[in-house]
């Protein structure tokens, strides 16, 4: 991996590039008048990140992209804005001034949702164990004009940190979030959206692990979800309740409110 800028950057791109490049440990190169290509062919690298005005974008040599974008999340506040469901906010509860660790931030569609719904009361932590997943998206919720405030508002407040969630978890109090939710990526990837394929190449695919669940558990004061297609046996293996199906997956729930 290497980062770059795009061709002639400003003074803004090149610093940004240089504080990435620090960030992710790899090494800083100028573009010049180099194809993407020509980069990969002569330094024998074969991923890279390329600082540009409007955004900070992944491509590899086998032709994969990935930038930030808000995706469905626009859809899913104009929904709710008009009183319409929503399978995360339906299935949790999730509602103004909580408190929601989101432990898997991928591309941050339902952070922003999620921090649409806590309001400017509550907060949202978003976690992702993956450096260049984590630097792409913290600096498009930083930056991105959805040209919708809310929206734009939402994107703001999410706090990222770039962190494997169990070790986060371990050192967070009891009942410290008032939900932990976990989207892993699913291990078929059939049907999955063209903003998860995008995610694929660059994310983190191991399992959830029961420790983990065990983990969020603790650190949850009203319930830990997770989404997943419904014949996975995930919901089966670490002790959900299947509450919401929507059409090629579902939310599952650990309510502890009131058990301890
Ligand atoms: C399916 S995506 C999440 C999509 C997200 N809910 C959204 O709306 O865009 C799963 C993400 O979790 C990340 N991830 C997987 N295991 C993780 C771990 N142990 N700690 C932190 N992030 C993890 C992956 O790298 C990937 O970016």
């Amino acid at each position: 991996m290497f980062v770059t800028t795009s061709f002639q950057p400003r003074q803004q791109e090149r610093e940004e590039a240089e504080r990435l490049a620090q960030q992710l440990g790899v090494p800083l190169i100028p573009r010049e008048r180099n194809s993407l290509a020509e980069l990969f062919a002569r330094l024998g690298k074969s991923r890279a990140i390329i600082v540009r005005k409007q955004d900070w974008r992944y491509e590899d040599k086998q032709g994969n992209v990935f930038f930030f974008h808000p995706n469905m999340s626009i859809l899913r506040i104009k929904h709710l804005l008009q009183g319409k469901s929503d399978s995360l906010i339906d299935s949790s509860g999730i509602t103004v001034g909580d408190e929601v660790l989101d432990c898997t931030l991928g591309m941050g569609a339902d952070a922003i949702v999620s921090s649409f719904t806590v309001g400017e009361t509550g907060r949202v932590v978003g976690l992702e164990s993956e450096p260049a997943i984590a630097a792409i998206v913290k600096q498009g919720l930083a930056t991105y004009d959805s040209k919708r405030l809310a929206v734009n508002a939402a994107m703001r407040r999410i706090e990222v940190i770039q962190t494997d969630y169990l070790r986060y978890l371990q050192q967070c109090p009891d009942r410290s979030f008032d939900y932990v939710y976990f989207d892993p990526m699913f291990r078929q990837t059939i049907k999955e959206s063209s903003a998860m394929q995008s995610l694929r190449p660059l994310a983190n695919l191991a399992p959830v692990t029961q420790e983990a669940i065990d983990e969020a558990v603790r650190v949850a004061r009203k319930a830990v979800l997770l989404k997943e297609r419904v014949k996975s046996g995930e919901f089966e293996r670490l002790g959900f309740t299947v509450e919401k199906k929507a059409s090629n997956f579902a939310w599952g729930v650990i309510r502890v409110e009131g058990e301890r």
